[in-house]
């Protein structure tokens, strides 16, 4: 009996535990045959007998429980071991999140004229018709309304198609002199390698006393700001038109792929159009209540920036959310 009890003790696992309670109290165990020779004992002796060997079960038995409890502690505390998952691994191929490439080159474009302490402007993205075209000088059934084929809402409101209508709603507030940019989404019914329906734009307008600010000062303003996007670029300025300025120009840098030389990119041109600008209409300022001031005023689309930045020729490409895409822009 007592070596059974220290083969309990030594008892490794569950499984060598229930082979020692088989060797004991099995059919053909030791205690279970002891057990089954009381019948051939007198009372007397078999009273004795079966006191003693129920003692006997007893202390096994206890001796057997305490230590399947140890043992199962111990295999289970085995098994958390092995099957844990360590949440501090460092797993270098999952990466963080970073800025889609639309919003990295945004916040370039939003630093430059910061520092240069132009204030952060923002309006809504819908937008009622007297703000997005007719106080910019672009009445209804005007041609130029073509330009710009939005979504219209049933009460006469519509997404904004770009983002001078931050131009009309900050001089509606303040008193000049002004100086804002104002990025954000616009919206567009267009859809090609080049246009999406969605956009986003940053728009500049600088008013000051009148004669304060000429065309010079635009012109310089933008070079350098385009040379700080682009790098050593020529720039060039081409006579246009918008309805809400006057003069108006489009803006070109010489071809970032080819250096002017002429390739697909800029359609064998060697000029890349970047932007659009001009002094403020007098009808713009009309519309605002705003007297004897001068102006100027520039827009630019932010996706176009990106691409030729990044040189992606797909502009859907940064809109269809694949990683594979997306993670190449951290
Ligand atoms: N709003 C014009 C556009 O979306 C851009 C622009 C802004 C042009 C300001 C001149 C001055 O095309």
């Amino acid at each position: 009996m007592d070596s059974l009890i220290n083969e309990i003790k030594s008892a490794q696992s569950s499984a060598e535990l229930e082979e020692l309670r088989i060797k004991a109290l099995g059919k053909k165990g030791i205690l279970t045959s002891q057990f089954a020779l009381l019948k051939n004992l007198d009372e007397e002796e078999k009273k004795g007998k079966a006191k003693e060997l129920n003692q006997l079960k007893g202390e096994f038995e206890r001796e057997w429980m305490l230590k399947k409890e140890i043992i199962a502690t111990e295999e289970l505390h085995k098994k958390l071991l092995e099957e844990k998952v360590d949440m501090t691994l460092f797993t270098p191929s999952k990466g963080v999140g970073s800025a889609h490439p639309v919003m990295i080159t945004m916040e370039r474009i939003v630093d430059y004229f910061v520092s240069l302490n132009f204030a952060i402007k923002s309006g809504p993205l819908i937008e009622d018709d007297f703000h997005n075209f007719e106080a910019l000088n672009l009445p209804k059934y005007h041609p130029a309304r073509d330009m710009q084929d939005t979504f219209y809402f049933k009460d006469g409101m519509l997404l904004r198609t770009h983002t001078s209508p931050v131009q009309i709603r900050t001089m509606e507030k303040e008193t000049p002199p002004i100086r804002m940019i104002c990025p954000g989404a616009v919206f567009r019914r267009d859809y090609d390698l080049t246009h999406t329906p969605m956009f986003h734009q940053v728009e500049g307008l600088v008013v000051e006393e009148e004669g304060k600010v000429s065309f010079a000062n635009l012109k310089y303003i933008l070079e350098d700001f385009l040379r700080f996007m682009f790098g050593e670029v020529q720039v060039r300025f081409r006579t246009s038109f918008f309805p809400f300025t006057e003069p108006s120009a489009e803006v070109d840098i010489s071809c970032i792929f080819c250096h002017g030389k002429g390739c697909r990119v800029c359609s064998h041109t060697g000029w890349l159009e970047v932007l659009g600008c001009g002094l403020v209409d007098e009808n713009v300022f009309k519309a605002v209540g705003y007297k004897n001031v001068s102006g100027y005023a520039f827009g630019l689309g932010v996706e176009r920036f990106a691409m030729l930045i990044h040189a992606v020729s797909d502009l859907r490409a940064f809109f269809e959310s694949d990683l594979r895409v997306l993670e190449q822009f951290r």
